[in-house]
């Protein structure tokens, strides 16, 4: 064999691939869900790279809406969008007749990908291959050389172009939220959300104005990641800025809302409700985050408007499996979960305001990116959180979470903001997709 320093990356990628033989008994053992059900999560859930494939089946391209943007991001007929459904390259249009259209952007010739670029408007999708090219459906609308050349070449006589389209998507929107869903079978979308699509409503009641992107790269598994915004009750624990500078405190007053079957969550808190109590002086004792003396140089980022009339500072809202819309203050911003790999994923963020915001309004908006956006003073945490997690995890040997804050049921802790109920209804609905 070769010294694999000296092969090419190709033949050298070749060489070295893994190959798993079957599974051994003591492997399957290992595997098995603990004692316990939705209250653990066994580790080696989140790097077992056979359950990472297998997510892809039966979640990602499964019986879920999957969101992949907003309606403001594919304007005008010719628009379109390339992003992700699990590891599954998609493409979302808008046609001439002005509906919304997605579909696998995966050619239907010889699979290269259709669309390269992130955003752009065309009259026609055309690949570069061999110039098959479809219409903002994804028909099949021209094969390059079909007929062949002089009497030569050409495809079969009986080639019929309405069985080679691009594969199509379900898709359905929400006060502008696009979603897409590869299953017919999966049930129409405000149903699928339930009581969670008044959180949605509350937010985004009036036309959007896209403001900014970023994408983050997070060395952790995705469920890491889905099972942090749920997690209501880390939010003035972990993140010392909220506390400490009143934006968000347990002694505030919040809530927590599910839909009927578990799978989407938000949770809330109005600042500047503080209700004190023995028992929250001697556990806030504890919190990093409990320190009054600490001031700001320039307290410009604390300055916030409450624009939906209800003092709710802090919203956060979390689909299953793969969205999250936040209101932090006047930030607002989606967030969509892209798993690559069963030890990373992408968090792509889109902030946004809506058209009719004046210039101060969008201002301010920009500037509470520097606190809720991917770097900001409080959402940098949960990424690093996610991170040392994995890398504590990593074995995927042993072990598994304990998920009991607020009681062992699905629906113990009601809607107190002081519980995991939100996490042990997320393995819930896991563990019966997955088949675990
Ligand atoms: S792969 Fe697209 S035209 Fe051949
Ligand atoms: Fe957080």
């Amino acid at each position: 064999m070769k010294d694999p320093l000296l092969m090419c990356p190709e033949e050298s990628n070749h060489q070295t691939a893994v190959v798993r033989g079957p599974e051994t008994s003591a492997q399957r053992a290992l595997k098995k869900w603990p004692t316990g059900g939705f209250t653990r999560a066994p580790y080696w859930v989140y790097v077992d790279p056979d359950v990472y494939a297998k997510e892809q089946l039966t979640i990602f391209r499964g019986k879920t809406w999957n969101y992949l943007g907003l309606e403001a991001e594919v304007p005008e007929p010719g628009s379109f969008k390339t992003t992700y459904i699990g590891e599954t390259s998609v493409l979302l249009t808008r046609a001439e007749d002005g509906s919304l259209n997605a579909m696998v952007n995966r050619c239907a010739h010889r699979g290269n990908m259709v669309c390269r670029e992130a955003f752009g408007t065309v009259k026609k999708l055309n690949c570069v291959y061999h110039a098959w090219n479809y219409n903002l459906k994804g028909d099949l609308t021209h094969a390059a050389f079909r007929h062949g050349l002089r009497g030569e070449g050409g495809l079969p006589k009986d080639f019929d172009m309405a069985e080679h389209g691009l594969q199509k998507l379900r898709v359905a929107t929400l006060c502008g939220l696009v979603f897409a869903t590869f299953s017919d079978e999966t049930e129409p979308l405000e149903d699928w959300l339930g009581d969670v699509a008044t959180g949605i409503r509350r937010v985004l009641h009036k036309p959007l104005k896209v403001l900014g992107y970023d994408t983050q790269r997070i060395h952790a598994n995705w469920k890491a990641y889905h099972e942090n915004p749920r997690d209501s009750y880390h939010a003035n624990i972990l993140h010392t800025f909220y506390g400490t500078f009143g934006l968000s405190r347990q002694s505030q007053e919040s809530g927590m809302v599910l839909d009927g079957a578990g799978r989407h969550v938000y949770f809330y808190t109005k600042a500047g409700t503080e209700k004190k109590s023995e028992d929250f002086n001697t556990t806030a004792a504890d919190l990093r985050s409990h320190n009054d003396d600490l001031k700001l140089e320039d307290p410009s980022i604390l300055k916030w408007r409450d624009e939906f009339g209800d003092g709710v500072s802090i919203q956060i809202l979390t689909t299953y499996p793969s969205f999250v819309l936040h209101q932090i203050a006047n930030s607002l911003a989606t967030r969509q979960l892209l798993p690559k790999g069963p030890g990373q994923c992408d968090l792509v963020w889109t902030y946004f305001g809506f058209e009719d915001d004046d210039a101060e309004t969008t201002r301010m908006r920009l500037l509470q990116a520097n606190l809720a956006g991917s770097a900001g003073m409080v959402s940098v945490e949960d990424a690093a959180v996610c991170e040392m997690m994995q890398r504590a995890m990593a074995d995927g040997q042993s072990g598994a979470s304990f998920i009991e804050m607020g009681g062992r049921e699905l629906d113990s802790g009601g809607a107190s903001k002081l519980s995991e109920r939100a996490i042990r209804n997320f393995w819930h609905n896991y563990r019966q997709d997955m088949d675990l």
